[in-house]
């Protein structure tokens, strides 16, 4: 059995790096396909190094372009690859640009294909990722679902039941793995002059908040006032797409500390420490919940419910007055809650599903 993982994104090479470790351990005949739609140094080289993991059999040097474009150039590659490599089974995870190219690609070839975090939903159809999404499940022979509320959702889609398969999510697996070592080997804490607990993370990049100048002044807005709000410095790691945003728009950013993006061990170690995580991010919101750190998303929505019903995560658009009630709200809790999206074996858990479909 070869198997293809196919990833281009920060995101994904964390989240397919516990099953890219395993596949080694076990001898699995796997190739990495990697479409190179995060290029920069910080976005992607430094997660291979870090995180140790081998080259990719295949870099497409796809970069960043519009949707039509970057996704078309990808599938253009990835056919071809798959033609030449004839996996038995195509594996991706999440709901990027690279993943709807790997999924169709293969699915048009009728190569088995593996959807990892499938079924995730934020029913807001403004979202790219959501498009890709019900792409990939609709397409995916197996569909690797983080918890019952993403098995229940496919169901009601009239997804088959024998194609769903409750996993957990793989970003646990990858927290485990690297918690110790992170606050181990981080010197982030010292190097930003950062005391525990008396800081707040941030990181925003979704389309929706940063790609017109409307949201963007908004998100601007919200910012400059979180550190009056919460009484802590505010940390900003920024992501490529933000700060060609701001350049464009003549934006800047007030009362935080923005820096470049960073490699896995030194952010693991802010959010360990931090007193409150603030995101737009969709792997962000589940790491806050797994390692037990409140959580404020500035989006309308989340694909995350889970986080939500444990009391973890808080939504409040680009409010500044839902901002103060969530952050009231992490103040006045001292519920802790279990982490809902698995135990940290998923990597091992999706291997035994593929091997036991062959
Ligand atoms: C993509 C995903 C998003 C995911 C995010 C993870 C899609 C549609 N979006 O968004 O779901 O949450 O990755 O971080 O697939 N750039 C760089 N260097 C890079 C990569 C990007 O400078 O290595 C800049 C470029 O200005 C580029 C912009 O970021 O135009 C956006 O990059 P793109 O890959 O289109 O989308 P992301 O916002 O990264
Ligand atoms: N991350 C990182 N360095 C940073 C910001 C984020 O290593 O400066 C990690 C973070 O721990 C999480 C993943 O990147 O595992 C989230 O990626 P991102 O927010 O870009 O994408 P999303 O999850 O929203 O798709």
């Amino acid at each position: 059995m070869k198997i293809a993982l196919i990833l281009g994104t920060r995101p994904e090479i964390i989240k397919m790096s516990p099953i890219i470790r395993l596949f080694e351990e076990k001898n699995i005949d796997y190739l990495i396909i990697h479409s190179n739609q995060h290029y920069s140094k910080n976005m992607d080289d430094v997660f291979f190094k870090e995180l140790n993991l081998p080259t990719p059999d295949y870099s497409l040097g796809i970069g960043s372009a519009d949707h039509g474009n970057q996704t078309g150039n990808m599938l253009i590659k990835i056919e071809e690859i798959l033609l030449k490599e004839k996996p038995d089974v195509v594996l991706s995870q999440g709901d990027t640009n690279t993943v709807l190219a790997g999924i169709l690609a293969a699915s048009k070839q009728n190569i088995k294909t593996g959807h990892v975090e499938a079924g995730l939903r934020s029913y807001d159809r403004r979202m790219p990722e959501e498009k890709n999404r019900i792409i990939c499940d609709t397409l995916s022979d197996y569909l690797f679902v983080p918890t019952r509320v993403q098995k229940e959702i496919l169901l009601g889609e009239g997804i088959p039941e024998n194609r769903i398969f409750v996993t957990g999510n793989t970003i646990v697996d990858a927290v485990l793995q690297h918690k110790e070592l992170a606050m181990d080997k981080s010197k982030i804490l010292s190097s930003l002059d950062l005391q525990e607990k008396q800081f707040v993370l941030l990181t925003a990049h979704r389309a929706l908040n940063v790609d017109t100048k409307e949201s963007l002044e908004k998100l601007v807005n919200l910012i400059g006032q979180i550190n009056e709000i919460t009484g802590f410095k505010v940390v900003y790691p920024m992501h490529p797409r933000t700060k060609a945003k701001l350049d464009q728009y003549n934006l800047n950013i007030s009362n935080a500390i923005c820096i470049e993006p960073l490699g896995y061990l030194d952010f693991l170690a802010l959010e360990i420490n931090a007193g409150l995580i603030v995101t737009d991010s969709g792997g962000i919101q589940e790491e806050a919940c797994i390692l037990g750190i409140p959580c404020i998303t500035i989006r309308e929505n989340t694909e995350r419910p889970e986080t939500i019903s444990v009391g973890a995560n808080k939504l409040v658009g680009l409010s500044i007055d839902s901002f103060k009630k969530a952050f009231k709200f992490h103040q006045n809790n001292t519920k802790e809650w279990e982490n809902p999206f698995g135990s940290g074996h998923t990597s091992e858990k999706i291997l035994e599903v593929i091997k036991s479909q062959q």
